[in-house]
C-alpha cells in the first residue's frame, strides 16, 4: 500500500494545546520524508470546508517545535456538524487531491473525523487537548505542559496565601474530567481537590479548613475543576463554549466557592481562575516528544492505508485505535483512582 498516498492535509481543531505545533512539524516532515506532499488546512474543519489551505514544506515548520498554540489556527465548526458541511469538506478533499487528513484535537475533532471518514476520506486523528479526557490513550498532547503550568501558578499562590493566612480557590480547566485538577492539586500539595467526577459537600470543605486552622495552619489551597457540579445538581458556572457540540456552562465556580466559604466562616478567601493561561506557553519535552511520535505514527498509518483511526499511547507503544471506539466517549477520573486513594489517606479532601 506504501506510496499510494501522495498528498495529505493536516489540521488542528477545538481548543489548542501546547505541542500542537511540534505535531504539525512532525506530520509535515514525516510526510515529506516519505515523498508525500502535505497541505496545511487553516482553522480546523471550517478551513477544510472553505479550502483555506497553505502549502507546507520543511521550512514552513522550522522553529515551531518550541512554540505554544497552533500555526494553523483552530476553530470549532457548527457547519461541519451538519451532513451538508461534511459533504462540502469531502468535496474539498477531492478537489485538492487529498488522499488523507490528519486531524489533531479532542473529542469534538474526532467526532468530525469519524463522519468525514464515512464519506470515503481517509482520516487519522491525533489526541491533542489539555483536558486529557480522550479514551484509549494514556496521554494527550498538551496535558503535561498544562498541568505543569497550573502547578507553577499554585506554587506561587501558596507563597502569598501562607503569608496572608488566606484560603486560595484555584480554578483549573477540565470541562468533564478532573485530570488537570487531580494532577496539579496532588503535585502542588493542595489541601482540597474538587473534580467533576466527584460530588462535593461544602461542609466537608469547611471542616477540612477548620481542622487545618486548629492545627495551626491558617491557609489552605483548594484546586477545583471548572466543570464541577453544584451540590444541588445544577452547574453554577457562568460561561458557555461557543460552537461547542455540548452546551455545557464553564468557568466561574472558583469565585462562587470562595465567596461561599467567606460567607459561611471567618476564613478570608481569594479565587484565581487560571483559564486560558494553562493552554498557552511552550510545550515541555514530554509533550514535544509525544507530539513528534504521534505525528510520525499518523503519517505512517495513512501511508499504510489505515483510515478512521486515532493514534494513541498505550504503555510505551504508539498504536492506532478505531475512531468509533473513541469518538463521543470521555476518559474520566475513576472514583477509586490511585491518586485519590493516596490523597485521602494523607488527609486531602476530595469534596466529601
Ligand atoms: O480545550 C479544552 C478546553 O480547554 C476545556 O478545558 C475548556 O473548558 C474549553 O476548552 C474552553 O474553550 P474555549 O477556548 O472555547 O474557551
Amino acid at each position: 500500500m506504501e506510496n499510494e498516498v501522495k498528498r495529505i492535509g493536516i489540521l488542528t481543531s477545538g481548543g489548542d494545546a501546547p505541542g500542537m505545533n511540534a505535531c504539525i512539524r512532525a506530520v509535515v516532515r514525516a510526510a515529506l520524508g516519505r515523498g508525500i506532499e502535505c497541505v496545511g488546512i487553516r482553522r480546523g474543519w471550517s478551513g477544510l470546508i472553505n479550502g483555506d489551505i497553505m502549502t507546507m514544506d520543511n521550512a514552513s515548520v522550522s522553529r515551531i517545535i518550541n512554540r505554544g498554540g497552533t500555526m494553523l489556527y483552530t476553530a470549532r465548526s457548527d457547519e461541519f456538524r451538519t451532513l451538508e458541511g461534511q459533504k462540502k469538506a469531502a468535496a474539498t478533499c477531492k478537489l485538492l487531491g487529498l488522499d488523507g487528513i490528519v486531524a489533531i484535537g479532542g473529542d469534538g475533532t474526532f467526532r468530525g473525523a469519524q463522519e468525514l471518514s464515512k464519506h470515503g476520506i481517509a482520516v487519522v486523528g491525533i489526541p491533542g487537548t489539555i483536558d486529557e479526557d480522550i479514551v484509549c490513550t494514556e496521554y494527550t498532547i498538551g496535558f503535561d505542559t498544562a498541568a505543569n503550568t497550573a502547578v507553577e501558578c499554585i506554587d506561587r499562590l501558596r507563597d502569598t496565601m501562607q503569608s496572608h493566612e488566606r484560603c486560595a480557590v484555584v480554578e483549573v480547566m477540565g470541562r468533564y474530567a478532573g485530570w488537570i485538577a487531580l494532577t496539579a492539586g496532588m503535585s502542588s500539595g493542595a489541601d482540597i481537590i474538587l473534580i467533576p467526577e466527584l460530588d462535593y459537600d461544602i461542609e466537608a470543605i469547611l471542616a477540612t479548613i477548620k481542622k487545618r486552622v486548629a492545627a495551626g495552619k491558617h491557609f489552605s489551597i483548594i484546586v477545583v475543576s471548572e466543570g464541577i457540579r453544584h451540590p444541588e445538581g445544577h452547574l453554577v458556572s457562568q460561561r458557555t463554549v461557543k460552537n461547542s457540540p455540548d452546551p455545557i456552562r464553564l468557568g466561574g465556580i472558583g469565585p462562587l466557592l470562595a465567596a461561599e466559604l467567606e460567607q459561611r466562616s471567618d476564613i478570608e478567601a481569594r479565587s484565581v481562575v487560571l483559564g486560558h493561561l494553562q493552554r498557552g506557553g511552550r510545550p515541555n519535552p514530554f509533550d514535544r516528544i509525544l507530539a513528534t511520535r504521534f505525528g510520525a505514527a499518523a503519517v505512517a498509518a495513512l501511508a499504510e492505508g489505515e483510515s478512521g483511526k486515532m493514534v494513541a499511547l498505550q504503555g510505551k507503544q504508539i498504536v492506532t485505535v478505531p475512531l468509533k471506539t473513541v469518538a463521543g466517549k470521555q476518559k474520566l477520573v475513576p472514583a477509586d483512582h490511585e491518586l485519590i486513594q493516596i490523597g485521602r489517606s494523607m488527609g486531602i479532601c476530595f469534596g466529601s
